[in-house]
């Protein structure tokens, strides 16, 4: 499977759209531009809302909106997302009663869905839903703050996914840079999101190109 790349925006100063907009310009040879959405609640950490995701304009580029719904609440939240554009929605397995519902819905209005777990959940809790979904978000890290280590524990929970599905494309999230992606890349994942490596790069496309390939 080819590999992706989803340049999140969480470390940006996002109160101010055109910094996101030039930003976006920067990582054109990106697949996709990640939206962390954080809501105080279900992480501590508060970000921004759909508004942002709404008036980031990707036209003209090939990028695409990837949502990571870091919220108490994904089913009264995911609505504004879906009007906002966005091509691929997570949510998170710890905060949904009914994950399978949500995930039909999301996938009902063409847009691909994903479950997104923390480092402490284990695989075994989100089993049941590998039929009704398109990626499954692996965190790297805790969620909620950009910048922060990436936790090798994690890679064990990529290699056993990948070993129970094949052709799953499996998202990862946290800490990620040219130094740990290929340990990821061999043990199955398929979309990388980076933040802080990406942005406080010299050249983010090549940061982007190194991830690619690493
Ligand atoms: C955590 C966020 C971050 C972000 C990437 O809630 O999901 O992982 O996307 O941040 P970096 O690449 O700075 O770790
Ligand atoms: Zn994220």
């Amino acid at each position: 499977m080819i590999i992706r790349v989803s340049a999140s925006i969480l470390g940006l100063d996002y109160s101010d759209q055109t910094a996101i907009d030039q930003a976006v310009l920067r990582i054109t040879n990106a697949n996709y531009v990640h939206f962390d959405i954080a809501d105080g609640k279900f992480v501590k950490e508060k970000s921004f809302g759909s508004d942002v995701v709404a008036r980031t304009s990707l036209s003209g580029t090939k990028l695409e909106k990837d949502v990571h719904l870091m919220v108490k609440d994904p089913e009264k939240e995911v609505d504004k997302y879906l009007e906002a554009g966005a091509d691929m929605i997570s949510f998170h397995a710890e905060a949904s009663k009914a994950p399978d519902k949500l995930l039909g819905k999301i996938r009902a209005a063409g847009v691909q869905a994903g479950l997104a777990i923390s480092p402490s959940t284990t695989l075994k809790s989100i089993e049941k839903y590998l039929d009704n979904l398109d990626f499954v978000l692996i965190m790297t890290v805790k969620p909620g703050k950009p910048g922060q280590k990436l936790l090798k524990t994690t890679i064990k929970k990529v290699a056993s996914l990948r070993k129970k599905r094949p052709h799953l494309d499996i998202e990862v999230d946290g800490g990620i840079n040219a130094g740990n992606a290929g340990e990821l890349i061999d043990a199955g994942a398929t979309i990388l999101v980076s933040g802080s490596y990406i942005f406080n790069s010299e050249d983010p496309k090549i940061a982007i190109d190194l991830l690619r390939n690493a």
